[in-house]
């Protein structure tokens, strides 16, 4: 078995030692956007508070939190929130629309756009999270591990530039291409109130950290190196050396995969467009990694669901070092009774096999 990396104590947490490359007995599942719309228990209280407002009570972020791992059985919570609010203490002014994602009211458009948005430190950007992490670690009591999280700079920066969801980000590549100074220095503004709020969760209790840098795949590689690669480096350099392992994340980053790694994270997040036993080959065998079912297949009758599990559980092979998610968070209308027998069937499947 891979041995390179297995440094440290074995904790009694699959998931962190998952993230350590260290042996466990069994595979440790969580999904992105385990808390979330496809449970009923999620919309009857979201029936009660905007979005927004249930990001900023941190009592309903933790009821929210907790949901999951109470109903699903997960290796893991992550902490209620979004990778948009950190932006407020920026100056940025945005809302989410019912069903429709983030909306700025004003997108970045010019190196003036630019020079008004400031660095913001975590305790004035995002106090109502960290109050929330230092509740749901209590509310927890260590049954399973926490994680904080923030989207990458390039994300958020596509969102600032956009005014949100976009096909095929023009504005943001345009941006690029005609202020490339105006965009370094954007990033820069991210890079650092995103590295406040990482450090800030974690002193807070947040036991790992993923960074979502969601659509970083409609990039080339060479555009990566150009302009987003420094500064997602720094993010990385600027938390390694916090007592929670952090998670790299993209989606459609088959081409990206080896800079990605480069750029850090003791864990990579890849989606369902990449086998992953081709993913582990390319990122290398000191690194753990993180996914990669459809979250579509979770729509399926139970008997794909189960083919498709095995697959990634077969692919992955016993190495140590994998850690079992969606490629992409849960979609809105996936049956939680599907959910559920998924999570069971990795717990089973590896445990049988690993005896
Ligand atoms: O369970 C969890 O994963 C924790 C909570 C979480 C949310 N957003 C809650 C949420 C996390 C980790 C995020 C991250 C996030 N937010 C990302 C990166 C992950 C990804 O999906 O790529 C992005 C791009 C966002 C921005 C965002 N927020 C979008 C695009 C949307 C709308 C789309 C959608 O699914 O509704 C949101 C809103 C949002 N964030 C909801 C939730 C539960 C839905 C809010 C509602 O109840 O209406």
């Amino acid at each position: 078995m891979g041995t390179e990396a297995n440094t440290g104590k074995v904790t009694d947490h699959a998931f962190l030692d998952a993230c350590k490359c260290r042996p466990t007995t069994i595979t440790p599942v969580w999904l992105m956007r385990q808390a979330g719309r496809y449970l009923s228990e999620y919309r009857e209280i979201r029936e009660k508070y905007s979005f927004i407002e249930m990001c900023k009570t941190p009592d309903v972020a933790v009821e929210v939190t907790l949901q999951p791992v109470e109903l699903l059985g997960v290796d893991a919570a992550i902490i209620f929130a979004d990778i948009m609010l950190p932006l407020e203490g920026m100056g940025v002014d945005f809302e989410f629309s019912e069903g429709g994602g983030p909306v700025i009211r004003s997108p970045v458009g010019s190196t003036q756009d630019v020079q008004k948005l400031r660095v913001a430190q975590a305790q004035e950007a995002v106090p109502y999270l960290l109050e929330a992490i230092k509740s749901a670690r209590e509310r927890l009591r260590d049954r399973v591990p926490l994680i904080g999280f923030s989207g990458a700079p390039f994300t958020l920066a596509s969102y600032l530039i956009e005014g949100g969801q976009s096909r095929n980000w023009l504005a943001t590549k345009k941006f690029m291409y005609t202020e490339p100074s105006a965009w370094h220095s954007l990033m820069e503004k991210l890079t650092d109130t995103l590295v406040s709020c990482l450090k800030e969760q974690a002193k807070a209790g947040a036991q790992a950290l993923q960074v979502f840098d969601s659509w970083v795949g409609c990039l080339s590689p060479l555009d990566y190196d150009r302009f987003v690669m420094p500064h997602s480096k720094r993010l990385f350099d600027s938390i390694k050396d916090l007592d929670a392992p952090a998670i790299h994340f993209g989606t459609d980053t088959a081409t990206l995969i080896e800079r990605i790694r480069d750029a850090g994270g003791d864990v990579i997040g890849v989606d369902w467009r990449i086998p992953i036993d081709e993913a582990r080959e390319r990122i290398g065998y000191d690194r753990a990694i993180q996914g990669n079912l459809d979250p579509a297949v979770l729509f399926a009758p139970l008997d794909i669901i189960r083919e498709k599990v095995l697959d990634i559980l077969n692919r992955a092979g016993s190495r140590p070092g994998h850690i079992f998610n969606l490629g992409h968070g849960v979609l809105p209308g996936t049956p939680p009774d599907n959910v559920k027998a998924m999570i069971d069937m990795v717990h089973e499947i590896n445990s049988r096999e690993t005896g």
